[in-house]
């Protein structure tokens, strides 16, 4: 008897999600890159997924050689497998950046302002090396990944990091999933710049306050939705 009640109670505790309620993206998650001030890609790079620049201009994205679809509505660019969106392309393709742009601003508000962290200041903020369950994670300094990440559960588990910050992965350094757990349900809500660095690999939704920087040959699963621009070296963006 006492047996079995355990035995449900380890069925149930791998059936039901931990960690928080998981962050609204709205239209924003449509996207695998987004940004306010436009976004610059360096030779190489491979974006799997839809882009797009709002308020900013097609003008704000460099580096695409980007070609003109005949309705005018989007782009298309070798670098990316997708579709490519800026604000001044016809209708209604401005109205639809416009609100994708106020979700991913609602989506950093409501990642940004979750109260009672689970975790607070957790190694000062150089995280390198350890290996982090589901939960809401706080910190008031910047982030520093300073060797292997292994964000561990199930792929139903959420995770949220609020950064008041920087965040940075260091040169050839990696994050890693365990157990099953999903870029998608992974939210990094970062208010100082983010930098990923040479040869790099990432996880996870990064809802920047302000620009993300993907160094040479730097890949992140995930998303990147940027409130400034986007800067890519030589990097691989797969949206999650
Ligand atoms: C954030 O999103 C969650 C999940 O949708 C919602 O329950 C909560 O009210 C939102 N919080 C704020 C501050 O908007
Ligand atoms: C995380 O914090 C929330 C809210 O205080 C709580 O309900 C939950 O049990 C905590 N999770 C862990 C793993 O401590
Ligand atoms: C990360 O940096 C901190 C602070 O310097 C150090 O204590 C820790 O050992 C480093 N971790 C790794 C995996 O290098
Ligand atoms: C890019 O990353 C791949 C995979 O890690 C590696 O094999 C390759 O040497 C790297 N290229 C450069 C220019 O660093």
């Amino acid at each position: 008897m006492f047996s079995l009640a355990i035995a449900i109670l380890l069925l149930s505790s791998s059936c039901f999600a931990a960690g928080p309620l998981a962050v609204p993206l709205g239209t924003a998650a449509n996207y695998a890159i987004l940004a306010k001030a436009g976004i610059t890609a360096g030779q190489k790079c491979a974006i799997t997924g839809d882009i797009g620049v709002s308020p900013a201009a097609a003008t704000s994205m460099t580096g695409f050689g980007l070609i003109l679809s005949s309705d005018g509505t989007y782009s298309t660019s070798t670098q990316v497998k997708g579709k490519v969106y800026a604000a001044d392309y016809a209708s209604p393709t401005p109205a639809r950046l416009t609100a994708a742009i106020g979700d991913m601003g609602t989506a950093y508000t409501n990642a940004s302002t979750r109260g009672n962290p689970n975790y607070s200041e957790l190694a000062n903020g150089f995280i390198g090396g350890r290996t982090l369950t589901p939960g809401l994670y706080k910190w008031t300094s910047a982030v520093t990944i300073n060797g292997s990440l292994t964000i561990s559960g199930h792929a139903t588990d959420t995770w949220i990091f609020q950064l008041a910050g920087t965040l940075n992965i260091a040169d050839k350094q990696a994050v890693v999933l365990s157990g099953g757990a999903s870029a998608a349900n992974i939210v990094w809500a970062v208010a100082g710049a983010v930098t990923l660095g040479v040869n790099s690999a990432f996880e996870g939704i990064i809802l920047g306050k302000t620009g993300i920087t993907m160094q040479t040959n730097s890949t992140i699963n995930g998303r990147l939705l940027a409130q400034t621009a986007v800067v890519l070296g030589m990097a691989t963006v797969t949206g999650a």
